[in-house]
């Protein structure tokens, strides 16, 4: 990548693929977990834009290339760095505390000081390729200082955050011992975007009592005459692209090969889920196995489907919850299974999207049950999948989606007694109940797809400085659109 000749920087604590080495010692890449990749690979393409972030592993020195049609530009982490900055300051800090403090958050001094030195490098390399007056987009909760160390740089450059995770209220965010930093981190951008109202309006409340700053409305108004606009803009899916997969052929075939190879139930529950103890899948596989227990499921007519994506495997908090899980899914199979006719399907391994979309059109009841979720893509992505009409969805009311999705069976997943009446509820349902539901989130799903969303706030972006910088590409297809 030459210096200064990018129009649309993103930098992003990961790059969109992954690079992993096979068991032969091979290098490969493999698409990166998580719902921002997804999100933002169709505005990469549109733009011809720079991507910024991590390949994994430690490997250094490692060249711009191209993948698949988009331009990546690897910024390594030292091993430390891997240690402190992401699976310390921004996993072991950051993602508790901004999820309602599922899990405990640790504050450690070294931990910080090596997340500052991490943002200031990718900080530094935006600096370097943005053109005069582009558009650089920072994501996400491990970048959330970059954004005032680049305007320090490049005062040209407009600039947008977004935070795909929510962000908390007072109450909790005032722990963190560099409040103040990460707020001034965020003030230098034009546009700080996050997934829910509630989220902007915790941001502006701290702005004004921690930082001193002038506050109305969504505006921040800083002491050099720059304002800084908070806003909330849900991220959604390529929900043409899940339609296509879905209607295929092969999908199809795959939904129907799946469904026998579970001994043809009834009913095929499924969840589908970062390994992450946000997601609630503990208490989800209990309240199932609570249901069959009782007998209001019974078992080889109904299966319960659990995908769990391997994920931050070295902290530890990971570590515990998949040996809970384990024992939780053996212990629940061994008491309550029989020959051939397991209660819960576990899989602990990673999928491409067609196999993902098999198995959403092979599922009866998806359920959704994070504690706390900045969105949740998963449950979009299976009613995108629901051509029929057909299919339940059993929804976390602590998800981002659950603002959106409002026809879907709500659920607080601290209330297991209320998520096995919701699971019995999406079971026996009516097929007209169920598409009465299913059709009016399809609506929702495909009136906001992820287009609509990076137009959204890439359209505001530029509102905030009309004089300013150049012009960015709109996802959607124009044609299509007039
Ligand atoms: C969430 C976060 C992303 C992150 C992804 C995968 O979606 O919002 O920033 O990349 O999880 O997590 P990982 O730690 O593997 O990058």
């Amino acid at each position: 990548m030459r210096n200064r000749s990018a129009d649309l920087v993103i930098v992003a604590n990961r790059l969109p693929v992954d690079r992993v080495t096979d068991d032969d010692g091979t290098p490969s890449w493999r698409p990166s977990p998580g719902g921002l990749v997804s999100a933002l690979e169709p505005v990469m393409r549109a733009n011809d834009g720079a991507w910024i972030g991590w390949p994994g592993g430690t490997e250094t020195g490692m060249r711009p290339f191209t993948s698949d049609g988009l331009s990546l530009v690897p910024e390594s982490l030292s091993a430390e760095e891997i240690e402190e900055h992401y699976e310390g300051f921004s996993n072991g800090t950051l993602w508790p505390l901004y999820h309602d403090l599922v899990a405990k958050p640790e504050f450690h001094r070294e931990w910080w000081d090596a997340y500052v030195r991490v943002n200031q490098r990718f900080a530094d390399r935006a600096a370097k390729i943005a053109s005069h007056g582009a558009t650089v987009w920072v994501q996400d909760y491990q970048m959330q200082l970059v954004p005032q160390m680049l305007r320090d740089k490049r005062p040209d450059l407009r600039i947008g955050f977004y935070l795909h995770i929510p962000f908390p209220p007072a109450e909790l965010f005032q722990q963190l011992p560099w409040r103040r930093e990460i707020l001034q981190g965020l003030l230098g951008a034009d546009l700080v975007g996050f997934q829910l109202p509630g989220a902007a309006q915790n941001f502006i409340r701290l702005v004004r009592q921690r930082v001193g700053h002038k506050t109305h409305r969504d505006l921040v108004y800083l002491p050099d005459g720059r304002t800084v606009k908070a806003a909330a803009f849900p991220i959604s899916i390529d929900v043409d692209g899940f339609e296509e997969l879905a209607a295929s052929e092969s999908v199809a075939e795959r939904a129907s090969e799946i469904r026998e190879a579970l001994g043809n139930p009834d009913t095929v529950f499924l969840g589908i889920d970062r390994l992450d103890y946000t997601k609630g899948i503990y208490a989800r596989l209990r309240a199932f196995s609570e249901l069959v227990r009782d007998k209001h499921l019974a078992v080889g007519e109904a299966v319960f489907v659990q995908v769990a994506t391997p994920s931050r495997e070295r902290v530890e908090q990971y570590r515990i919850l998949r040996d809970d899980i384990d024992r939780l899914v053996g212990r629940i199979n061994g008491d309550l299974g029989e020959i051939g006719k397991p209660v819960i399907s576990y899989l602990h391994s990673s999928y491409p999207r067609h196999e993902m979309a098999a198995l959403y059109r092979a599922a009866d009841v998806m359920v959704v049950t994070p504690f706390r979720d900045g969105m949740n893509l998963v449950a979009k992505e299976y009613v995108a999948c629901r051509l029929e009409e057909d299919g339940a969805l059993v929804l976390s009311e602590f998800a981002g989606a659950a603002d959106e999705l409002r026809q879907a069976w709500l659920v607080n997943p601290y209330d297991i007694n209320g998520m096995k009446a919701a699971l019995r509820q999406a079971h026996d349902a009516e097929p007209k109940e169920i598409q009465r539901r299913m059709r009016a989130m399809r609506r929702t799903v495909r009136e906001r797809d992820v287009n609509h969303w990076a137009d959204g706030f890439l359209s505001e972006l530029a509102a905030t400085r009309p004089d300013h910088g150049k012009k960015v590409r709109p996802v959607g297809r124009p044609e299509e659109d007039d």
